[in-house]
């Protein structure tokens, strides 16, 4: 405790430092582990008997057998599962399903489902207090932590804790949630008596991509893994770039969060994407994983408030690992391979691998898969130097929240959702197909091999498509992406989303004009293409393809800030008032406050029913590869 010397407040701090490990010790005695404690997909029941790992792509949970190394039940929960943990210290099991918006319950002896508790939007992570008495789950939309009974299984609070939360961490010694916003990295602090945000440990803005944190089972540090994304970069090395960083829990010092890049960690071996990481139960050993170099770092913690942590050795792994987690007694280390539906086995003592289990079967088409790999893949042939993949900025196909400084110009980083409906590509309408996706894999962003062979076609000229087995793949992965309904519209619209949507719909606003048919815009993959100049080319000194633009989709908006091709409109009423002064951009100036209120309350319950329904009704085109 040296750096806890010093002031009478540091002093005090050591005191109930101590305090706290006093009385973690005796719970540590009394319940042995602290299992559960920091969100993951996987996670082992205290008494260290089963493994429950949650597979997104086959909206299911998979219950293993520790010591037998066999898969038990593969059981269906719903669509795209996240964060998974047992409750205290029994076999009940609580998932968050992220795209069903709700936490099912299990029993991990049966397999069966218990029963479900319905959230607003967005479950990611989960934890559950020792006693197995509350569940904590973080909703990304609108940026909550549900806190709920786990024998009623009915929400008792809700709390706001930040913008679009992810990782969660409970430390009950001092009554505290640790949560991280998904897209800013930082940490925040809830006191779980009062629900209240108590403080908040933010990086530079570039920090990014946050999935998950764990805490030092004795010390008041924090570990997040997560990436920067340098928006001014243009080249693979140095626009995005890996990290963990360590936050120091009791300190009220500047320097009280540190950031440890990972691609110098071990020389020059530089790793992508960090995903998860998990800390031993005796606090010494912490691994990460890397789910776009797919590998990983064992580290030693040295927690001396200075270097850290220091390398121990590198794992090689399967594809995309996502998550990682220790058994309770520390004998044992899981990693989850997520694209080879594979859980490989680790004993902490060499860190060699002891075996594996096939934790389910895919169920993506093959070419599905092909193409999921390489868009998580930061290794030839995609990319050259190992930094970046396309999931660093279109993870799992939502935006990364950056507005990229391209050669073209400013670029707000869109959805992936909805894409097979809504061809061209970019907003300036410059690709036709995502084969032509083969000039940023061997572009400066990317420096890839490339997956054709011979000369890569113009972009809006001979198809490219059809050329590489692997290529198609990699399109048919990007245009697989479906949207969920906005949890502003799936229980039908309001009366001001109602009123809002007679004025989308008006001659005198001329919204539908250009944002038509289920997906909202008028784009299609016929040319010639149909692009519009809505007065918004003039705000960004560096454009050379402006100023007119491919119309947007507006599904899912709600959560997608910020807006134009520029990036520049914080929300949805600077759209529609800040930059459509010369009501260039359908017609907005005649609408009073209520009125702009109402159009926004519209364009954030969008989508409230399925586009792809409509769409083929509609028969509008749909690009599949
Ligand atoms: C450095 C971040 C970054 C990386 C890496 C990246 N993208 Fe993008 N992506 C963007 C941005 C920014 C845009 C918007 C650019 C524009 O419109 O000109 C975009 C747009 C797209 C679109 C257009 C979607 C639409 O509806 O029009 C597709 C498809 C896409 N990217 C696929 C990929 C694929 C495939 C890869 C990997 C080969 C990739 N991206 C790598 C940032 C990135
Ligand atoms: C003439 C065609 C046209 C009309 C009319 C039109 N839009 Fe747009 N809209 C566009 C284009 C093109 C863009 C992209 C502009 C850019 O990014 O610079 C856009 C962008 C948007 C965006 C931002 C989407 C995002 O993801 O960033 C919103 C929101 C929007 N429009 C809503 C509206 C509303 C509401 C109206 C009616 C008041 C309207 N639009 C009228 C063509 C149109």
């Amino acid at each position: 405790m040296r750096n806890n010397l010093g002031t009478k407040e540091h002093l005090m701090g050591g005191r109930i430092l101590l305090g706290a490990a006093l009385l973690l010790g005796l719970l540590g005695n009394l319940c042995e582990t602290r299992a559960g404690v920091s969100n993951s997909l996987l996670d082992v029941s205290a008494d260290g008997t089963l493994i429950a790992c949650s597979n997104r792509d086959n909206g299911t949970v998979t219950i293993i057998d520790r010591s037998g190394r066999k898969v038990l039940h593969e059981i269906p929960v719903g669509a795209k599962p996240e964060g998974v943990s047992f409750l205290g210290q029994s076999h009940q099991v609580a998932v968050a399903v992220y795209a069903d918006d709700r936490v099912v319950w299990l029993d991990a002896d049966q397999g069966t489902r218990l029963a479900e508790t319905s959230l607003f939007d967005e479950p990611y992570g989960v934890v559950g207090n020792m006693a197995g008495t509350r569940l904590y789950v973080t909703q990304e939309y609108p940026g909550t932590v549900a806190e709920i009974d786990a024998q009623s299984r009915e929400v008792l609070r809700e709390f706001p804790v930040g913008s679009l939360p992810r990782g969660i961490a409970l430390d009950e010694a001092h009554q505290r949630l640790y949560v991280t916003e998904y897209l800013t990295a930082a940490i925040v602090a809830v006191d779980l008596e009062t629900g209240k945000v108590v403080d908040r440990w933010q990086g530079p803005s570039s920090e990014n991509l946050a999935r998950q944190l764990v805490l030092h089972p004795t010390r008041p540090k924090a570990y997040v893994p997560h990436i920067r994304s340098r928006v001014n970069v243009h080249q693979g090395e140095g626009s995005v770039l890996p990290f963990v960083s360590v936050a120091d829990l009791d300190s009220q010092e500047e320097r009280r969060r540190k950031t440890l890049p990972m691609d110098s960690f071990v020389g020059a071996f530089v790793v992508a994407n960090p995903w998860e990481s998990a800390i031993s139960p005796d606090g010494k050993i912490l691994v990460s994983v890397f789910a776009g170099t797919d590998d990983a770092f064992v580290a030693e913690v040295l927690d001396d408030n200075y270097r850290e942590l220091s390398f121990r050795r590198v794992l090689r792994l399967g594809h995309n690992p996502r998550a990682v987690k220790f058994s309770p007694d520390g004998s044992e280390c899981y990693i989850y391979n997520a694209l080879d539906f594979d859980l490989l086995i680790y004993d902490t003592e060499s860190f060699n691998r002891q075996g594996h289990v096939r934790v389910c079967q895919s169920s993506l088409s093959e070419e599905q898969l092909l193409g999921k790999r390489l868009f998580y893949s930061a290794l030839e042939p995609m990319v050259g130097r190992r930094w970046i993949s396309c999931a660093s900025c279109h993870p799992d196909g939502d935006p990364d929240g950056r507005t990229w400084q391209n050669p073209e110009g400013l670029r707000n980083t869109m959805t992936l959702f909805g894409m097979a409906w809504t061809h061209p590509i970019h907003w300036s309408a410059d690709r036709d197909e995502v084969q032509d996706f083969e000039h940023t894999i061997r572009g400066p962003l990317m420096q890839g091999q490339g997956l054709i062979r011979g000369v890569v076609h113009d972009s809006l000229g001979t198809p490219n498509s059809g050329r590489s087995a692997d290529l198609d793949a990699l399109a048919v992965y990007s245009n697989s992406h479906k949207f969920t309904l906005s949890p502003h519209g799936r229980g039908g619209l309001s009366a001001a989303a109602q009123r809002g949507r007679e004025l989308f719909h008006s001659a005198e606003a001329r919204c539908a004009e250009c944002h038509s048919g289920p997906y909202f815009t008028d784009s299609r993959p016929e040319k010639p293409f149909r692009l519009h100049d809505v007065g918004t080319g003039t705000e960004d000194a560096t454009e050379k393809m402006g100023p007119r633009y491919d119309t947007p989709s507006l599904l899912g908006i709600y959560r997608s800030a910020p807006y134009l091709h520029h990036g520049k409109a914080a929300t949805l009423e600077d759209v529609l008032t800040r930059f459509n002064r010369d009501d260039q951009h359908g017609k907005t100036s005649q609408l009073n406050p209520d009125q702009i209120s109402d159009l926004v309350q519209f364009l954030k319950a969008l989508p409230f029913e399925d586009p792809e329904l409509s769409a083929k009704g509609a028969k509008l085109t749909k690009v599949e590869k």
